[in-house]
């Protein structure tokens, strides 16, 4: 995704300098491609407003191409039908990707052992030390800013107890769920690119969910690394057809879910919500994804509406993408239903910008492409006896 360049007429952008007070794009070359992006349909929403102001004072930081070209508009109208094949259900896709797209056995046994009545602190380090590439990981990620204890984490069982059972399932299914769908072609989506937009939406999702005081606001950096899922999926199992919808995404002014239900006869918050059902995750995970594009009348749960927040914010800070093009539509009341003051979102994009590169580290590893990842598929053997696991000091 490409925001607009707002170099041309906007002041020299400063984090200090606070948010700006117009909603009104940039005079000059940079108007078309910044209204482009942000649409017309709704300026009167607050939300947009503050989007817009944010744009104008962050988004030039985060790597904007300046006069990035403007894609051209054919005026091509959506296919009536699907032109490579019938509609498919969301389930439908989700069997289909099969085990290409399944979680890897440590993190159901460590769900299964958090949920057990008779859990322990030892036990679950036992399970997680049989894969020391996660223990590493979560170590690391543990003793980083991310957290930010006070003292050092010196081994598993002390990060279980530190963290907490329930965050620390969360953080395992968010390190294992990066290790899953390899082999995207990159012409669909980088997926450095996708993971930076989708960490970047976690930290929105969990620093919106803090100024709530939600409780256990890991849950919200889990729903923001998965909101954009079920894209791989339809990327990985139907290239030909995710082709067309992005093609069609970036011809018109459609936004990308609409697209692809003329193309696919689902989207991508479908598909991914399908797919926290097959993973059998709980239901927040999937309510999360599957309206995180919602912006009709039904309108949001606070928690849904979080993630819906977080990942317009991300889209309009540019910080990588799943295909979309320009901004998602934006549900006229979800401010209020996140019911942040007016400005807080200018603090949220502060934290965002401030964490992200870390929290690209701590996730993604030293990985240049963003293509591989290490794997965590460790199986655990009946009656063998667990490796130790150290901290990862080599690598603070
Ligand atoms: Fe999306
Ligand atoms: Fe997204």
């Amino acid at each position: 995704m490409s925001v607009p360049s707002l170099q041309v007429a906007a002041p020299e952008p400063s984090r200090e300098s606070g948010p700006a007070t117009t909603s009104q794009p940039p005079e000059g070359a940079a108007s078309a491609e910044f209204l482009r992006f942000f649409g017309d349909d709704d300026p009167a929403n607050p939300a947009h407003t503050e989007l817009v102001a944010i744009a104008r004072r962050l988004a030039p930081r985060t790597g904007t191409t300046q006069n990035a070209p403007v894609p051209a508009r054919t005026g091509k109208p959506l296919p009536l039908r699907n032109p490579l094949g019938p509609p498919m259900s969301p389930e439908t896709i989700v069997a289909r990707v099969g085990t290409l797209a399944s979680l890897p056995n440590i993190y159901f046994q460590v769900d299964k052992a958090i949920n057990h009545p008779t859990s322990s602190t030892a036990r679950i380090g036992t399970i997680l030390s049989y894969d020391q590439a996660l223990c590493a990981r979560l170590l690391r990620i543990a003793n980083s800013a991310f957290y930010g204890f006070a003292r050092r984490v010196e081994g598993i069982e002390d990060a279980v107890r530190i963290i907490g059972t329930r965050q620390l399932h969360d953080l395992v299914l968010a390190t294992v769920v990066l290790s899953q769908f390899k082999g995207i072609d990159s012409h669909l989506v980088g997926m450095k690119s996708f993971w930076r937009h989708s960490l970047a939406c976690s930290i929105a999702a969990r620093s919106i969910a803090r100024q709530r005081r939600e409780t256990n606001v890991e849950r919200f950096f889990v729903a923001g690394l998965l909101h954009d899922i079920g894209s791989l999926a339809m990327y990985q199992l139907l290239p030909e057809r995710s082709q067309l919808a992005l093609e069609r995404h970036r011809e018109s002014d459609k936004p990308l879910d609409e697209t692809e239900r003329a193309v696919f006869g689902c989207d991508h918050a479908a598909v991914g919500a399908a797919l926290m059902t097959s993973w059998t995750l709980p239901p927040f995970y999937r309510d999360s994804t599957a309206n995180h594009h919602s912006s009709g009348s039904r309108g949001h749960t606070p928690a849904t509406a979080i993630v819906h927040l977080a990942d317009l914010l991300v889209q309009t800070l540019d910080l990588g993408s799943n295909g979309e093009q320009r901004l998602s539509r934006i549900s006229p009341d979800v401010l209020e239903r996140v019911g942040l003051q007016p400005g807080t979102l200018d603090a949220v994009a502060d934290e965002v910008l401030s964490l992200l590169g870390e929290i690209q580290n701590l996730f993604l590893g030293d990985d240049k492409t963003g293509s591989e990842y290490w794997v965590s598929s460790a199986r655990i053997p009946r009656g063998s006896s667990p490796p130790g696991c150290e901290p990862d000091r080599g690598r603070r």
